[in-house]
């Protein structure tokens, strides 16, 4: 199964929703930084200390030679072991005009083994941006915060993707509910075939986005609690809806 991850506008937690729910995974779950306006893995949770060869621009150039799949194979890394398998993203904005979008994505939602859940960043529209990777996505999931701007925006974008994407119906994901709207208020707004959540956790926030240590129960942590619920729902064919 190919997941993709996108928001609008404000940053509000796509890159550590990802990983926090890869992390906790039911099946094999490797992460891909597919953000367009290049991407945060290796300087955040690599610490800049990212194999140089293990990012997307490799895949493509490999891509060419073998199958997606075998190339993907060859150049994930687990940097830590309580971190998931993960491909660090674009160096440059600029590449992303010069991506296979398409070819990657029918190449990675053709792995059975795996599930592939890609950081699809800040929703950029038409050759800058990754809208047909998100295309061949089977789930599409619009991470929001809980504010009035975060809602706003996310209601629009979730209108764009309805008109352009002929993709999947986006289920939504709640970062920090309920500042000031909960997650029934933001269905209303932004739609969507299904809502989670994800708690405001900054601590456990910052192993996944700037590479902190994770202490001795990064499993009993508010954020991973909640990952092991939301990905055992979105990693399932259904509708997702796991709120408190
Ligand atoms: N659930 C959370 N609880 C508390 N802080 C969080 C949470 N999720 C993310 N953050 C913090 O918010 C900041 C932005 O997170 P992150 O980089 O994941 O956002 P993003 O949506 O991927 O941003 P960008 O659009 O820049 O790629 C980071 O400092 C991160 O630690
Ligand atoms: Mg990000």
């Amino acid at each position: 199964m190919l997941i993709g991850f996108v928001s609008a506008k404000g940053s509000p937690g796509v890159t550590t929703a990802v990983l926090a729910l890869a992390a906790a995974w039911p099946r094999t779950a490797i992460v891909i930084d597919a953000d367009p306006a290049g991407g945060d893995v290796a300087a955040g949770l690599g610490r800049g200390a990212w194999p140089p060869a293990s990012q997307l621009l490799e895949l493509a150039v490999q891509s060419r030679m073998t199958t997606v799949e075998n190339a993907l194979r060859r150049l994930v890394v687990r940097s830590a072991e309580h971190t998931p398998l993960a491909l660090a993203g674009l160096g440059s904005p600029v590449q992303a005009a010069t991506m296979p979008w398409r070819e990657l994505g029918l190449g990675l939602a053709g792995i059975v083994d795996a599930d592939v859940l890609c950081d699809g960043g800040r929703y950029v529209h038409g050759e800058h941006g990754n809208m047909d990777l998100l295309r061949a996505c089977d789930r599409l999931v619009l991470v929001t915060g809980s504010s009035l701007p975060s809602v706003r925006a996310t209601a629009r974008l979730a209108e764009v993707l309805h008109v352009l994407m002929d993709g999947p119906t986006p289920t939504l994901l709640v970062i920090d509910p309920g500042h000031p709207y909960d997650p029934i208020d933001i269905r209303a707004s932004c739609g969507g075939d299904g809502i989670v959540e994800l708690p405001h956790d900054p601590r456990t926030a910052g192993v996944w986005s700037h590479g902190d240590a994770p202490g001795r129960h990064l499993d009993r942590t508010p954020l991973q609690r909640s990952a092991r619920r939301v990905a055992a729902v979105l990693a399932s064919a259904g509708t997702a809806e796991v709120t408190s």
